[in-house]
């Protein structure tokens, strides 16, 4: 891939970043904030989990233990998401690409389209921080709204603030020993990422480890100047 996006086409933006790193608490704020469409591979595999389809039985036994799903199984399903009506708008891809196999395939998905991504923004945090986020963290069963123990509670108790839901959930591979195993997976196969982007100029950095709204901000200007 060389070069930078195509101004005229719907903006395409990447959030790396380790579990917990809030990639998916700022995809959601960019989404609402710029119009765009998150796309959350993870999201799209639990989908397919609780739908008993091929993949998602195919995708069961790998994420309940840490480890990263087949890159055909991703590609597939991000392919086909990224397909949609809605993503013509523009997209923030969360979790995705995690290898370099799938950041090539991803570039060629794009440049089947004449499009090419606006920026790869890696959110760094350290590693004890990711911990405590994900060991405290819930979510809305009804909208997707994320919630942590301590750093993020709704309004009223047990009500989303976002839709009004009162089924909250907590994942099952949010728990020490697969958290552990994520961690490994995401240094050796997705780390890489970062010095893959920063090959052809297209890498931002940001640092997670502060405030939502503080870090929120920081990406919002990244992504105006991004998507100008
Ligand atoms: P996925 O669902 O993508 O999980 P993940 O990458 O491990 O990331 P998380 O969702 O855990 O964290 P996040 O960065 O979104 O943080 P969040 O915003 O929730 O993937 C799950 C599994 O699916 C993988 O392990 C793999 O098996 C498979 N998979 C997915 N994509 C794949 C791919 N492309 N290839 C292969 N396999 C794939 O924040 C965490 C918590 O912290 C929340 O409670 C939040 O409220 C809180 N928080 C957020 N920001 C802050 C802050 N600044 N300060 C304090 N608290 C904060």
């Amino acid at each position: 891939m060389d070069g930078a996006s195509s101004p005229t086409a719907a903006p395409i933006l990447i959030l790396l970043g380790p579990p917990g790193a809030g990639k998916g608490t700022q995809a959601r704020i960019l989404q609402d904030k710029f119009g765009l469409v998150q796309l959350s591979t993870g999201d799209l595999l639990r989908a397919a989990v609780a739908a008993g389809s091929d993949a998602g039985k195919a995708a069961k036994a790998v994420m309940e233990a840490g480890g990263l799903v087949s890159d055909d199984i991703v590609i597939a399903i991000l392919g086909d998401r990224l397909a949609d009506a809605d993503c013509a708008k523009g997209v923030i891809l969360d979790g995705f690409p995690r290898t370099t196999v799938q950041a090539e395939a991803l570039d060629d998905l794009l440049a089947e389209k004449g499009q090419k991504i606006n920026a790869a923004i890696s959110l760094e945090v350290d590693d004890a921080e990711m911990v405590t986020r994900i060991s405290g963290r819930y979510t809305c069963g009804a909208c997707g709204e994320g919630y942590h123990d301590s750093f993020k509670q709704p309004k009223a108790e047990g009500v989303c603030d976002n839709c009004g839901g009162t089924e909250m959930k907590r994942r099952a591979d949010d728990n020490p020993e697969t958290v552990a195993q994520r961690l490994e997976a995401y240094h050796a196969q997705t780390a890489p990422l970062i010095t893959y982007y920063d090959g052809f100029g297209a890498l931002q950095r940001v640092d997670a480890m502060g405030d939502i709204g503080k870090i929120s901000s920081d990406l919002g200007a990244i992504v105006k100047v991004a998507t100008a």
